[in-house]
């Protein structure tokens, strides 16, 4: 059986690569490049002794992807991670993200109804509850308004796939992410953001390997119980796999609607605070950092109710916060190793 997976080289992307495969799945990835490397292949085969079928391929060509689509007749199930994730650039290029995230969005599920092609599983995200009135955040909990224009893609997103799966036979999950972080525990794949990390955990590892002089801690006067700010972290090993069961659930029409939306997070919130202790215990390191003051758009707590996940999915996260934290680390070393020696 063969699964397409869009962005298969980005950071989640390349983890549930490996998770397919590691079930017997073929890969087939597409991904532009914008944000990812080749190297990530050979990260691939070294940890499942098998390289995917890669095409470098830019989902806004629609006449490559048309292509490609006649080309690859036999594929059972698309999992679309193609997008892009930087929240602060979408406030400043919202065009791009919208263009980026949603007109390719809507050009795969046409050519999933062109082709009678039924299994979606789409890249969501917490983001959509905005700040919850409630705590652990259940599927059931209001969309807020976005506050930024990547947000607002995600909610865009689900309310298209929603809307696609009434009118045509597809049947689509919507997994919306809690805070993905951590690497393969082989340290052969991770996360590798370009720049200037935006995200808490590789701007963590970045300092402590010496590229960032120091952590700035947003805000310590959270109304949480050391002041920072709540997440709940979830090890990127455990978030692809979920993508597995949620794929096999439609390809095997184990799905009660044909349109669902799954959280996918630990069920446990760790702060700020707790993160930066936990990777200093975990990996004997010292952290350099400092509290400075909040930083715009930031809620200041949600973790997931993932209850439904459990119970609907037979998916739960196993492993904790100090295991990404050591594989994060991991990672992160064997990247400036790799450096180093070329
Ligand atoms: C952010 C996005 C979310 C997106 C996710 C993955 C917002 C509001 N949310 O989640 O939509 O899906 O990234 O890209 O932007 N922190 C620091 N210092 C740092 C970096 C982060 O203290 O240098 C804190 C933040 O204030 C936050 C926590 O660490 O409390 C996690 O931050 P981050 O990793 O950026 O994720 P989110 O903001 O939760």
């Amino acid at each position: 059986m063969k699964v397409l997976v869009t962005g298969g080289l980005g950071f989640i992307g390349s983890h549930t690569v490996v998770e397919l495969q590691n079930k017997g799945y073929e890969v087939v990835i597409i991904d532009n490049l914008s944000n990812a490397t080749l190297n990530v292949l050979d990260g691939i085969e070294k940890i499942t002794g098998i390289r995917p079928e890669f095409e470098k391929l830019d989902l806004r060509d629609k006449e490559k992807v048309i292509d490609f689509f006649n080309r690859h007749k036999n594929i059972e199930g698309i999992i679309h991670f193609a997008a892009s994730k930087a929240v602060n650039e979408s406030v400043n290029k919202p065009l791009l993200y919208y263009e980026n995230n949603l007109n390719t969005l809507i050009f795969i599920l046409q050519q999933m109804a062109e082709r009678s092609l039924q299994n979606f599983i789409f890249s969501s995200s917490c983001t959509v509850y905005g700040e919850p009135d409630e705590l652990p955040i259940t599927e059931q909990a209001p969309v807020k308004p976005a506050l930024s224009p990547y947000g607002n893609t995600k909610q865009i997103g689900e309310e298209i796939i929603r809307d696609n799966t009434k009118a045509h036979n597809i049947k689509s999950i919507a997994l919306r992410y809690f805070n993905p972080i951590g690497a393969h525990p082989s340290g052969y794949i991770g996360e590798l953001p370009r720049g200037v990390p935006q995200n808490l955990v590789p701007f963590v590892t970045q300092t402590a390997i010496g590229i960032r002089e120091q952590l700035q801690i947003f805000g310590n006067d959270y109304d949480t119980p050391d002041g920072t700010a709540i997440r709940d972290y979830i090890h990127v090993v455990d978030l692809a796999k979920s993508h597995v069961v949620a794929l096999e659930r439609l390809m095997n029409n184990n799905n009660k609607k044909a349109y669902e939306v799954f959280n996918i997070g630990t069920g446990q919130g760790s702060s700020v605070m707790e993160v930066v202790k936990s990777f200093e215990k975990i990996n004997n390191v010292k952290l350099n950092y400092k509290i400075v003051g909040r930083r715009e758009g930031d809620v200041p707590a949600i973790w997931a109710d993932t209850s439904l996940a459990e119970k609907e999915l037979g998916w739960k996260a196993e492993l904790t916060l100090d295991d990404a934290l050591r594989d994060a680390w991991k990672w992160e070393k064997n990247i400036r190793d790799a450096k180093n020696f070329k």
